[in-house]
């Protein structure tokens, strides 16, 4: 096993307003978050500053999706270096919500996260199968076309700026957890391809975390299989019980 601390990133997605956001921070902030967990939260765009100034400096803070320019004619969108000008390091990219509300396909996943990374910006890269998929036995030939992907466009010297999300479709929002047995068959599967496709350093030192209706009941079960590096947090991302998760560990 590498070297791999555990990593809690929560979304907060298309939810709250600078009150609630309030909220949130009052409880982050007074934790206590584990030394051995990294911590990121990611809320909407335009409470980016809002949030990163409010925030203790040892939460890190994510986008939730940028563009794959500077700047330009890209009317509603966001770029890597704004992001890092509200003094935040991370962005979520190919979110299921993404790909499957905004039609954002692996291509352009791919080419965003490219930017991203040559930005200097550091990249939570989401991926997992639609319930049809898994059903129909395409598991990992879903997971590992979306990886190809983002392999094509990370360079050599940017993977330690990477986490992967494993994030079943069918599981986020549902209520519906994979099992530890299910996302550690999957973590375990896709950390053999980078193996083959890319490197075994790769293979061993990149992130794997697990999202999908991760909650503060199922995180310790989770946590406790050896491929799971994580997790990325929806809707318990938005309530005390978040920091229970970031624990997860211990
Ligand atoms: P959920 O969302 O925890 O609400 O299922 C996870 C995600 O979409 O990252």
């Amino acid at each position: 096993m590498g070297d791999r601390k555990f990593f809690v990133g929560g979304n907060w997605k298309m939810n709250g307003v600078k009150t609630d956001i309030d909220g949130i921070v009052q409880f982050m902030n007074a934790g206590p978050l584990s030394e051995n967990t990294e911590v990121v939260v990611s809320p909407p765009a335009i409470y980016l500053d809002y949030a990163r100034q409010k925030l203790d400096s040892k939460i890190g803070v994510a986008a939730q999706n940028c563009y794959k320019a500077e700047k330009g004619a890209f009317t509603g969108d966001i770029s890597p270096k704004m992001i890092l000008d509200c003094g935040c390091k991370w962005v979520i990219l190919g979110h299921s919500e993404r790909r499957n509300v905004f039609g954002e396909n692996d291509q352009l996943i791919g080419e965003k996260t490219k930017h991203a990374l040559e930005s200097g910006l550091k990249v939570i890269a989401c991926i997992g199968e639609k319930l049809e998929e898994r059903e129909a036995g395409q598991t990992m030939d879903v997971v590992c076309r979306q990886t190809k992907a983002l392999l094509d466009n990370i360079a050599d010297d940017k993977w330690g700026n990477v986490v992967l999300a494993y994030e079943p479709v069918w599981a986020i929002g549902t209520g519906k957890t994979a099992t530890p047995e299910q996302a550690q068959e999957v973590h375990d599967e896709l950390r053999k391809w980078l193996s083959g496709n890319k490197s075994a350093d790769v293979a061993k030192n990149v992130r794997i975390i697990y999202g999908g209706s991760v909650n503060a009941a199922n995180c310790k079960d989770l946590a406790g299989k050896p491929d799971i590096d994580g997790f990325l947090v929806g809707g318990a991302s938005l309530k005390p019980d978040f920091v229970k998760i970031v624990n997860a560990k211990e």
